[in-house]
């Protein structure tokens, strides 16, 4: 029978230890010590509903429940899923006026086809994936003939219904541009619902980003988001997950992390570029996969520092210091410029 009253279970160091190294193991989500009282709380919840007095008897029903409902039920409870719209907007500024007309414009220039996918990673309800869309319809326009996919996944079940739901409190809204609420939001009661023209754009599935064979099937994005993620992991999991990232990119795509979070010590495969509003790292054109060799902790190379675009930064530079500090060859700085000189006279 289940129970509804709180058992006061009071959780011991081992099985913190035991429950610590599974989660660890198995997402990548590591709790330190300080956050004990934080587990015994999540975990102890689930506990009385299913009516188990000891943790060790819940941890052996999590790691030996094959059909894995249990293991998601832990993770629904482990995981931190605060998000909103337009979170971070200089970082989302960054995004839709800087790098992605420069790719838009790229990618009209080369004629290899109106494409844009983007992943937005450890989606939570949806918040992130749906403002991606948003500011794609808002760059693009909403009769636009882009093919555009935003894969959004998460480790949680319970966020991911919420974000195909797509029903928010006025709370998700806070940070939103008023325009942007009247424009691709309809009223439900309560609830600011996302209209359909967004939630088309975006496709959900669960993946554990500490999966290493699911990792390898995202390929080819112009984009890849992960923001206030990486900060629940170990640096092992990482400098994994990094990786994953790279290669999953295609050359010239961007990675954006969270605003206070760093690759520093995590991965060197990167180019750190300074736009106006915001710092995004860059896989190099021409770059190889990243392979299985140890990391090294050195900083990432900054590519050029406040210029009108990235691309004219990258071209100044070059030109002042005479070297070429991003390793950019000289013909694809020319090409840089010459994209960089088109923009300018498409915004005349
Ligand atoms: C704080 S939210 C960030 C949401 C959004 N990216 C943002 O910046 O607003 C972190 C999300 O990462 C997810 N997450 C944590 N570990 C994960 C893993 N191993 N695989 C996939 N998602 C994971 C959590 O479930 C949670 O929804």
């Amino acid at each position: 029978m289940l129970q509804t009253e709180n058992l006061n279970l009071e959780l011991s160091v081992e099985d913190f230890v035991a429950f610590r190294d599974f989660i660890h193991e198995k997402s990548g989500i590591f709790f330190a010590e300080n956050k004990k009282y934080l587990v015994e709380n999540r975990l102890s919840k689930r506990m009385t509903t299913l009516g188990l007095k000891s943790f060790r008897d819940y941890f052996y029903q999590v790691k030996y429940d094959t059909s894995l409902k249990e293991f998601n039920m832990l993770m629904n409870l482990v995981t931190t899923n605060e998000t909103s719209f337009y979170r971070n907007p200089p970082q989302l500024a960054c995004f839709q006026q800087e790098v992605l007309p420069l790719i838009i414009e790229q990618k009209k220039q080369a004629g290899h086809g109106k494409r844009l996918k983007i992943w937005s990673a450890g989606c939570s309800t949806g918040e992130e994936p749906y403002t991606l869309g948003m500011i794609l319809l808002e760059v693009l326009g909403e009769r636009n003939d882009w093919n555009i996919e935003i894969i959004a996944n998460d480790i949680s079940e319970n966020v991911l219904y919420s974000a195909r739901t797509a029903a928010y409190s006025e709370m998700s809204l806070r940070t939103t541009p008023l325009h942007i609420v009247n424009k691709y939001f309809t009223r439900e009661g309560e609830k600011y619902c996302v209209t359909d023209n967004v939630k088309r754009l975006v496709k959900y599935s669960h993946l554990n980003l500490a999966d290493r064979r699911k990792m390898a099937l995202m390929t080819d994005m112009d984009f890849v988001f992960c923001r206030n993620v990486m900060i629940y992991f170990s640096d092992d999991i990482k400098k994994q997950i990094v990786k994953g990232y790279y290669n999953s990119l295609r050359p010239g795509g961007y990675l954006y992390i969270g605003h206070a979070e760093s690759l520093h010590g995590i991965s060197k495969a990167f180019k750190l570029v300074y736009f106006k509003n915001g710092l995004v790292y860059f896989k190099e054109t021409g770059a190889a996969a990243e392979t299985d060799t140890p990391e090294t902790t050195a900083a990432p190379v900054a590519v050029a520092v406040g210029a009108k675009s990235a691309f004219a930064a990258v071209a100044s530079s070059a030109a002042q210091s005479a070297r070429d500090v991003s390793g950019t060859s000289a013909a694809t700085l020319d090409k840089l410029r010459k994209i960089q000189e088109l923009l300018a006279s498409t915004r005349k």
